[in-house]
């Protein structure tokens, strides 16, 4: 495990078997250096401690910089603290047991901040530690869809650089953002979840019995080939189609046993739809579209399938999205225009552009 470049080791275990911590996969800790722009020389913050990512800083820092990471948790900082010692880095990372929300006491700032647990918001205390030249990379979670951005200043703004796409723990402590689930049984048996990051459904007990209603489907006419991948497209839906939500099937329900759906899903009232595929009309690639169950599902499924249309007419074929994030207190990012979507966190204001196609 530790030398398969794609896996993460997981260190520690919560009570229900939630991932608490972990060693990042390797590559992902590559990519989050490179994403950072690292040097020799440079001052640099981890947040979340594993040892072995800091060694790797260190390395790339050498003898004039400085690494510092920091994590919440104990048993975490005791076992980077006794692993670094053992392999000789122990004076050249500062490893301090700290919730992150907070500024790291004795600290000059930071040339790079490299956040490696999942995050809802760019905290305040990061920027206040981030030298004017800095950068900051974040894996940022914009309604359920996460993606690691690397920020650079631009006047009272952060722009992005650059982004990749990685899964990491949540983040606990005082700015801990936890996902809203909601929990449908399934008459055959077992549970669908609905997991809300915003845009909780007001009265949820709405769903009550939903799967056992009549189900509907909306067909959008786009199609796509075996090989294309279409990540962007659940951030498209993130960033502009209210009520939606991630969907997890168990085994034994309806859903699960259907092939040809992904794990998105939209809520409309007492009614939700979920993403799914067909064989296209032609014979090769796929139909995409939603499948629904609900009263109302027509209505949620068409919506979900002209969001599709929306981002096959307006993403698909044009440059990936860039992000910016104005802090509280700057000047915002005014009325939003062309395909922007505008995302409201708890110390500012995110934004995912999306160039136009030519
Ligand atoms: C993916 S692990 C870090 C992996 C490490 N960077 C490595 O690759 O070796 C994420 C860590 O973030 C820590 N963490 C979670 N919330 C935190 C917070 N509020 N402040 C500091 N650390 C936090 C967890 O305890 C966990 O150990």
């Amino acid at each position: 495990m530790v030398y398969a470049i794609d896996r993460s080791v997981i260190t520690k275990t919560g009570e229900n078997g939630e991932h608490l911590s972990s060693v990042s996969a390797t590559y992902i800790q590559a990519r989050e250096i490179e994403q950072a722009g690292v040097t020799a020389g440079m001052r640099v913050l981890e947040v979340g401690s594993g040892g072995y990512n800091a060694a790797l800083l260190a390395e790339v820092v050498g003898a004039d910089g400085a690494v510092v990471t920091v994590d919440i948790d104990p048993d975490i900082t005791a076992r980077a603290t006794a692993l670094l010692a053992e392999t000789g880095y122990g004076d050249r990372v500062r490893v301090v047991q700290l919730d992150a929300a907070h500024v790291v006491p004795g600290e000059e700032l930071f040339d790079a901040i490299i956040v490696t647990v999942g995050v809802w918001d760019v905290l305040p205390a990061w920027l206040s530690q981030l030298t004017p030249e800095g950068v900051i990379v974040v894996p940022l979670r914009m309604n359920g869809v996460t993606r690691t951005i690397a920020f650079r200043r631009d006047g009272d703004r952060l722009v992005s650089t650059s982004t990749e796409v990685a899964g990491f723990v949540p983040m606990q402590g005082d700015s801990a953002r936890p996902e809203r689930i909601l929990r449908l049984p399934d008459p055959q048996g077992g549970v669908v979840s609905l997991r809300f990051d915003v845009g909780v459904p007001d009265d949820p007990r709405l769903l009550d019995g939903v799967l056992a209603t009549g189900r509907s489907e909306a067909w959008s006419q786009v199609e796509v080939a075996g090989s294309e991948s279409f990540a962007d497209l659940y951030l498209w839906m993130a960033g502009f189609l209210p009520g939606f939500c991630l969907l997890h099937a168990e085994e034994g329900t309806t859903l699960s046993a259907e092939r040809g759906w992904f794990p998105f899903g939209v809520v409309r009232g007492d009614s939700f739809a979920y993403f799914a595929f067909r064989p296209a009309a032609g014979g090769s690639g796929s139909e995409l579209g939603a499948r629904a169950y609900g009263p109302h599902g027509e209505e949620a499924a068409a919506a979900m399938a002209a969001q599709i249309r929306a981002w096959d007419r307006h993403a698909r074929r044009g440059p990936a999205p860039t992000f910016a994030y104005w802090p509280a207190g700057s000047g915002g990012p005014g009325e939003a225009s062309g395909n922007v979507a505008v995302l409201e966190k708890t110390h500012g204001v995110f934004t995912i552009s999306w160039p136009a196609v030519s």
